[in-house]
């Protein structure tokens, strides 16, 4: 297709919110500076272990912070900081929150304050940086409590501990071969392909969908001694392939970047999981709601795939604390909601760690 028969993300993003003629493009302005924030991401990942002086280069002089020894901070400091500075400004945002923040941001006094908040993990997957392998930056954003909004005081961490199923948009930004933009604004799923030439978001893939089965998973098999039964069974048996109970061959993937095992599902199905386990009972999972399981949960159940703690729908949970970890399932419908089962089945809670919990119950 011509490059000028292509929507860019602009015109993708007026376009959506012209189905509600009231809306003030608020959150359109906002969502383009997440999107030139991941731009800019992108280019500082593509230079490598060249970028020092592009790094230090890419972060916003005029919001008046030293950036002073920038170049020395790692990376994913880095991307949190042009995150800040690249949405800040806009009055869009009553503040942000982030995995690199351990508290949550205040809109500087010099700008205007807005009605959303904005939650990201400005770099995904970055132990991967180091050895060329797909990171990313995932983004969640939700309404400010309208008495933030009416009283425009700052934000505490009460403030952003609201269920994932009020988001108003999530997505992420993959910095791969090429980059991609993913996202949904509450009407199913786009991916943008960047192109370098215009430096912009050009809509590749409309209206995502994620194949309800697969024959492919997803999970870190070094922590097999740690997980509890349910998901024991589940990778037996699909390790158990065609002779086993499922009958069919299965394939795995283990990239440790999760933005790129969600793009992967996303394109061709497959089931992701980060499940609770017994490794250290302080840490009820590895990954984190509020910036990891929750955009990402959105986008996959936008969809039509399924995200879920093993337990129950991840987008259901009200958040306790900003950094709050969770287990995290999600991918191709149908094996999700498999696992979901195991994870229900009273033969699974009470047995130890059967190989196949069914053939349990049969045993006198
Ligand atoms: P982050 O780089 O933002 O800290 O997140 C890394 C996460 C996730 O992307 C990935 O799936 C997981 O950590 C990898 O964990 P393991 O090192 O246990 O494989
Ligand atoms: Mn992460
Ligand atoms: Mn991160």
């Amino acid at each position: 297709m011509p490059l000028s028969h292509r929507w860019t993300l602009t015109r993708y993003l007026i376009e959506e919110r012209r189905r509600f003629p009231t809306a003030s493009g608020d959150l359109n302005t906002l969502l383009l500076d997440v999107a030139l924030a991941c731009k800019t991401i992108a280019r500082i990942v593509a230079f490598g272990s060249l970028g020092d002086s592009l790094g230090a280069a890419s972060v916003p002089q005029a919001g008046g912070t030293n950036v002073q020894g920038e170049v020395q901070k790692p990376l994913d400091m880095l991307s949190n900081e042009i995150f800040i500075r690249m949405s800040e400004w806009n009055g869009h945002l009553a503040g942000m929150a982030s995995e690199e923040m351990d508290e949550p941001r205040q809109i500087p006094g010099a700008y205007p304050r807005g009605k959303y908040l904005l939650v990201f993990d400005p770099l995904d997957g970055s132990s991967n940086i180091d050895v060329n392998v797909s990171v990313g930056s995932i983004f969640s954003i939700l309404r400010a409590p309208q008495e933030v909004v009416d009283s425009g005081r700052d934000v505490v961490e009460a403030d952003f501990l609201q269920p994932g199923t009020t988001q108003v948009a999530a997505g992420y930004a993959l910095y791969g071969p090429v980059t991609m933009l993913v996202l949904t604004v509450g009407n199913g799923v786009a991916g943008f392909t960047l192109n370098p030439n215009l430096g912009e978001f050009v809509l590749s893939h409309p209206n995502i969908r994620v194949p309800a089965d697969t024959t492919e998973f997803a999970i870190n098999s070094s922590n097999s001694r740690f997980w509890e039964p349910p998901v024991k069974r589940y990778v037996d048996e699909c390790l158990a392939g065609k002779p086993g109970p499922r009958g069919k061959d299965f394939n795995m993937r283990w990239i440790a970047s999760m933005v790129a095992e969600a793009h992967r599902i996303l394109m061709r199905g497959g089931v992701f999981m980060y499940p609770r386990d017994t490794k250290d009972p302080a840490k009820p999972g590895r990954l984190r709601l509020l910036y990891e399981a929750n955009p990402v949960g959105m986008v996959m159940e936008q969809a039509g795939g399924r995200a879920s703690t093993g337990r129950q729908p991840v987008l259901g949970i009200t958040p306790t604390a900003l950094h709050q970890r969770i287990g995290l399932v999600f991918g191709s419908r149908n094996e999700v909601e498999r696992i979901e089962r195991y994870h229900h089945d009273p033969a699974m809670r009470d047995s130890g760690t059967p190989l196949f919990a069914e053939r349990s119950l049969f045993r006198n």
